[in-house]
């Protein structure tokens, strides 16, 4: 492991944010520590830099205490990824999603008390805005949540905040707001939208939308996550830690101009896929109209300048998965 460069244990580090995190913080010689039980992250993840001197893979479970202590054993930074995602899957299996996003969450505190960790950066969400219904959600105005998972995601938020209070742990929780890019897992029942819909159309196949189109999201690219990873890191701003923060681009795009553009950017591969016709289906259960982060808190108090918008994204992630995954 190299001198002087931080440590930092990635949680969740064979997902699809967890594996592009590992990425960039060993592109910039951190020695990084994976901890993931391949739940619904893949050893491919890590293909590219798992012979990595400084790269080393935990594989255990969140749920257990004392894989987490192992884990962060002389670890400066965690950056707490793993946990279960999807409101469909917290939906149909409440108690397994409250174990891993709750008891692990939980689980990890501790350890990274234990540890004297420097701070715990933690992967929250924009399902803690829940039926709040004011547009750009700002950090202080949450409504009700909407789903087992949404409850689990604002408890780490509770509980990060009396770690903080109450044994001067450090933490800083990420509001993702619908994140995508390269390596987000197109496969299996509770695949992401972009994912799923980008694979549908390389294989001529109509993607299927919920609703009439015209709900929106602030769909926010990887590297855009990453930044905030960087910055709730490295901050030195003692009025920027112990609180949460939405991290998104901070505009918002129906999902019928998603498709759009998709159809667009495929397009430029494989020319038929312009004449391929959307499907329309009912509304879905817990999805809320629209979602639009403010960003301004994130600016002021961590310096975040998102360098890739929707499109800009999409043309990024459409290439990477023409590449790797075309039929
Ligand atoms: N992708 C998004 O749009 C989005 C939005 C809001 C919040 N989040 C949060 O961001 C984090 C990462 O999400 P993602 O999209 O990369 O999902 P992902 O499913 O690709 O990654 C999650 C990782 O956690 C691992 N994991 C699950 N249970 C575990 C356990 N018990 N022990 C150890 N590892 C375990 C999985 O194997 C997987 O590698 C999650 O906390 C998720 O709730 C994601």
């Amino acid at each position: 492991m190299k001198e002087g460069k931080s440590t930092i244990l990635i949680t969740g580090g064979a997902g699809f944010i967890g594996s592009n995190l590992c990425e960039y913080f060993l592109s910039k010689g951190h020695p990084v520590v994976c901890l993931d039980n391949f739940a619904t992250g893949h050893k491919h993840n890590l293909k590219d830099f798992i012979t990595n001197e400084n790269f080393r893979l935990i594989e255990g479970d969140i749920r257990n205490l004392a894989d987490c202590q192992n884990a962060v054993q002389n670890v400066d930074y965690v950056m707490h990824q793993a946990a279960l995602g999807s409101v469909p899957r917290s939906i149909n299996d409440p108690i397994t999603t409250n174990d891993v996003n709750v008891s692990g969450f939980l689980n990890m505190l501790v350890a990274s008390r234990d540890a004297k960790v420097k701070r715990f950066v933690y992967a929250a969400s924009s399902s803690t805005y829940g039926d709040s219904e004011g547009l750009p959600k700002v950090e202080e105005v949450i409504g009700k949540p909407l789903s087992p998972y949404a409850i689990t995601k604002y408890v780490n938020e509770l509980y990060a905040e009396i770690f903080s209070r109450t044994y001067g742990l450090e933490t800083i929780g990420l509001r993702y707001f619908n994140v995508f890019g390269r390596k987000q897992d197109p496969q299996g029942a509770y695949a992401a939208v972009i994912p799923k819909f980008v694979m549908q159309l390389m294989q001529l196949e109509s993607p299927k939308i919920n609703g009439d189109g015209n709900y929106s999201r602030d769909f926010t690219y990887i590297d855009n996550v990453i930044q905030m990873n960087e910055l709730a890191m490295t901050t030195q701003n003692p009025a920027a830690v112990n609180t949460v923060y939405n991290t998104a681009y901070g505009d918002r795009n129906t999902l019928n101009n998603l498709v759009d553009y998709l159809k667009k950017y495929l397009a430029e591969y494989d020319p038929r896929i312009a004449d391929v016709a959307i499907e329309y289906g009912p509304n879905r259960a817990g999805d809320i109209p629209h979602s639009l982060a403010s960003i301004e808190k994130a600016k002021a108090l961590l310096g975040y300048d998102p360098q890739f918008s929707l499109q800009e994204g999409l043309k990024e992630a459409v290439s990477w998965y023409w590449e790797h995954l075309a039929p």
